[in-house]
């Protein structure tokens, strides 16, 4: 059973409610499956159905109100949803469906959602604005005062900033290679960070791990994405989608470290 618990709640009324109506979605096909009253063809065909229906209602509902905001993530979620709703169509239900398979459409729904939430819906309406550059610095706030990972996050801010510099720089003409170069460099030390960051939370037992866990994959996800299928928006208007990224990087950054990193040094102290 999924607990759509505070970590989940993005603080915005409609989209919350919508959002445990998807999560009521999973918990109601799990159940289904359980009791063993039903082929797995028929629990699949049914939540398939249903999902499809709720999902297109609710990233409506989404998108509507990040335009009315003027949120500047609205292409990026927009593609993210369309990206889920066409998974969604290739999913084949037949006859003999087994239920691995249903369990397998499952995991990926749960995959998807849970790490949607925690990367982009979460963002919404909070991705900063014409960020200032003393912004770009790591400050006592961030601290968590376990060592290592306020080094690493210091590091990541690093980058950040340094990818942020050569955005705003006006005399390079065509940065794309070097603005690659630098998200790469951002991807990679991320990953390294969150493995350390994943180790430490489970030698010391924090039960927060998953959630942990699925909030850095979705992060680098989204890295990985920006990556590969975006390069072409990126030569249309290099400046103003890479001033929006830059934005979006250092809002998560700086969001995850105080509402979640934040969170297992107050756990181990007791807090
Ligand atoms: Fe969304
Ligand atoms: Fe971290
Ligand atoms: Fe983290």
């Amino acid at each position: 059973m999924f607990d759509f618990s505070e970590d989940y709640r993005v603080g915005i009324q409609e989209i919350d409610r919508e959002h445990e109506g998807l999560f009521a979605l999973l918990n109601g096909a799990i159940d289904r499956l359980g009791e063993r009253k039903e082929s797995p063809a028929a629990i699949a065909g049914n939540f398939l159905g249903e999902l499809k229906k709720y999902a297109a209602e609710h990233f409506s509902h989404e998108e509507a109100y990040m335009e009315k905001i003027e949120d500047k993530e609205l292409s990026r979620q927009r593609g993210e949803h369309e990206a889920f709703a066409e998974a969604l169509e290739h999913f084949y239900i037949h006859d003999n469906l087994k239920e691995a398979e249903l369990r397998d459409l499952i995991s990926y729904v749960v995959k998807w959602l849970f790490g949607h939430i925690l990367a982009s819906d979460m963002m919404i309406g909070k991705v900063r604005r014409d960020i200032p550059a003393d912004a770009f610095t790591f400050t006592d706030k961030y601290k968590t005062d376990i060592a290592f990972i306020d080094e690493e996050h210091r590091t990541l801010f690093d980058i950040v900033r340094e990818a942020n510099a050569l955005v705003t720089d006006d005399s390079l003409y065509d940065k794309y290679d070097a603005i690659m170069g630098i998200l790469d460099r951002l991807r990679g030390y991320s990953e390294e960070h969150f493995r350390h960051e994943e180790e430490y939370m489970a030698k010391i037992g924090y039960p927060k791990l998953e959630l942990q866990k699925t909030a850095h994959n979705a992060f680098v996800e989204k890295l990985i994405h920006i990556d590969i299928k975006e390069m072409r928006q990126i030569d249309e208007d290099q400046q103003a989608y890479l001033t929006e990224l830059i934005d979006y990087l250092l809002s998560w950054l700086g969001a995850h470290i105080l509402h979640m990193d934040r969170q297992i040094a107050e756990w181990e102290r007791g807090l």
